[in-house]
């Protein structure tokens, strides 16, 4: 963290106004490692200006990828043509900044016969093992050897397509096993395989590169190894974790946020949720341009309507349930709701710390080991705090804050926007990692904010 890493925040204003949101996060770096399976340049869309697209751009380009913009702003054209080996020293540069690296065990093996795997970063929201990675690459017929910079991976035989059934729908393992089982030998059957609009939307990226993907019923996904893929063209989904946040943060504050680029159909479960809070929310559909006359860009508008907002009871999922990433930013608005709110955590096993930055603002969460959703989940009996009681509402203060991890951090930042007063709140360049530009759009929401 630097000294100008933090960000002095006058609460109290609700935010209003309009932002707009670009292509996912999670689905825009798995695309760009796509690209690299692909024997012809690749050009995506839409692409965030955010930490963790230059962490995937810099990791393509040390194996090879020429990485260019565009014409259009957010264009980016990814050239395979010189794919080549990158030592384990560059490679551990990127080590701590990011989980993705994983991610190009598949494709480096297809490409090149090897690859290298750092240790891994991203968010520490726990301990985020990669057991089920290295059991589906050695299912494929890789080879994994641990040494002390990382993990070394050969395929000697080539890879095979394999039967394979995750312990729990993973979303980055049921990446890795698509990634891989696209131009593996045969055929892949993955089962209890994650079905997030990410991995949809991946794999239509795939698709358009040649790959044959099915998806059955009951996470189920069928992968026909093809021998080559081409490039793609694509404009990725909008980011629903943005949009979400920023439905909390007017939720939060009191105010009225219209999210350019947001979309209904990937935010249902949210949205209901956001409804029974008490928040009011209105979706205009995109329109495309027809005789004539302009097409109109989708959105939807949040807004706190007034009067009080409503506690309510909810357990994050994989999809289609309410996703884990949205929980944090909601939190913050549940302070605000008359009663007894519930969160049961069911992605994560230590997403809940944060609450305590909360807590020391004036809110009243208390942490508890046992389920206390519905249905009783795998931490339940790991002694695991993991299950959050929110009684509100809570007049929120102005504290100092330091911030854990993006979407925790993302919480941070509402809780200071809503509380009374002048608020710290350091490391907010982690809020980089996944929301693009998030300082110009404060600012264009009304927020009384600056660095240091
Ligand atoms: N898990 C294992 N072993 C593995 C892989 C996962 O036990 O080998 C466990 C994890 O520890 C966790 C659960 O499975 O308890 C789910 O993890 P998953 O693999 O689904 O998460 P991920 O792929 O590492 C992505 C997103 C996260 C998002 C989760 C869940 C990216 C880059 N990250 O992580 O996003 O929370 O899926 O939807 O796509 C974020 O954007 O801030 C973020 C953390």
């Amino acid at each position: 963290m630097t000294v100008n890493d933090v960000l002095t925040v006058h609460g109290g204003t609700p935010l209003h106004g309009r932002i707009r949101v670009r292509g996912a996060k999670n689905l825009v770096s798995k695309a760009m490692v796509a690209a690299l399976l692909g024997d012809a340049p690749s050009r995506l869309y839409d692409v965030p200006r955010i930490r963790d697209v230059e962490v995937v751009r810099g990791l393509l380009e040390l194996h090879g990828v020429r990485v260019s913009d565009g014409a259009e702003d957010g264009e980016l054209i990814l050239d395979p043509a010189n794919v080549a080996s990158a030592t384990s020293d560059e490679i551990n540069v990127h080590a701590g900044s990011s989980r993705i690296p994983i991610l190009l065990c598949g494709p480096l093996l297809h490409r090149l016969g090897h690859a290298f795997i750092p240790d891994l970063g991203g968010c520490h929201i726990g301990p985020r093992p990669i057991d089920f990675h290295i059991q589906a690459l050695r299912e494929f017929g890789a080879v994994v050897d641990k040494a002390a910079d990382g993990m070394h991976l050969t395929a000697p035989n080539g890879l095979h397509g394999t039967k394979l059934e995750l312990p729990y729908p993973s979303v980055g393992a049921t990446e890795q096993v698509l990634l891989t089982a696209v131009m593996a030998d045969g055929v892949t059957e993955l089962r209890n395989a994650a079905v997030e609009p990410e991995i949809i939307d991946l794999i239509c990226v795939l698709q358009k590169m040649g790959a044959i993907i099915k998806v059955h019923t009951d996470r189920v996904i069928e992968i026909q190894g093809v021998p080559r893929l081409g490039g793609y063209t694509h404009r990725p989904i909008p980011d629903r974790i943005e949009a979400a946040s920023w439905a909390a943060a007017a939720l939060a504050t009191g105010g009225d946020i219209e999210v350019l680029g947001a979309e209904q159909v990937d935010m249902m479960t949210f949205l209901n949720v956001f409804r029974s809070v008490g928040g009011a929310y209105e979706v205009t559909d995109t329109r495309p341009p027809r005789d004539g006359s302009p097409g109109q860009e989708g959105k939807i508008r949040f807004w706190h309507p007034g009067g009080e907002l409503r506690a309510v009871a909810l357990e994050t999922d994989v999809h289609p349930g309410f996703m884990t990433d949205w929980q944090q930013p909601l939190v913050v608005a549940l302070t605000q709701a008359r009663g007894l709110s519930i969160v049961h955590e069911t992605v994560y096993e230590q997403r809940l710390g944060y609450t305590e930055a909360l807590n020391s603002m004036g809110a009243t969460i208390q942490v508890y080991r046992d389920c206390l959703g519905g249905t009783p989940c795998r931490f339940g009996r790991r002694d695991f705090k993991h299950s959050a009681v929110i009684a509100g509402p809570s007049k929120l203060h102005a504290a100092d804050l330091v911030i854990p991890d993006l979407r925790a951090g993302f919480s941070h930042l509402i809780a200071a926007l809503a509380a009374e007063g002048t608020s710290r709140v350091y490391g907010v360049d982690l809020i980089n990692r996944g929301y693009e530009d998030f300082e110009a759009k404060l600012a264009a929401l009304g927020a009384h904010a600056e660095r240091a």
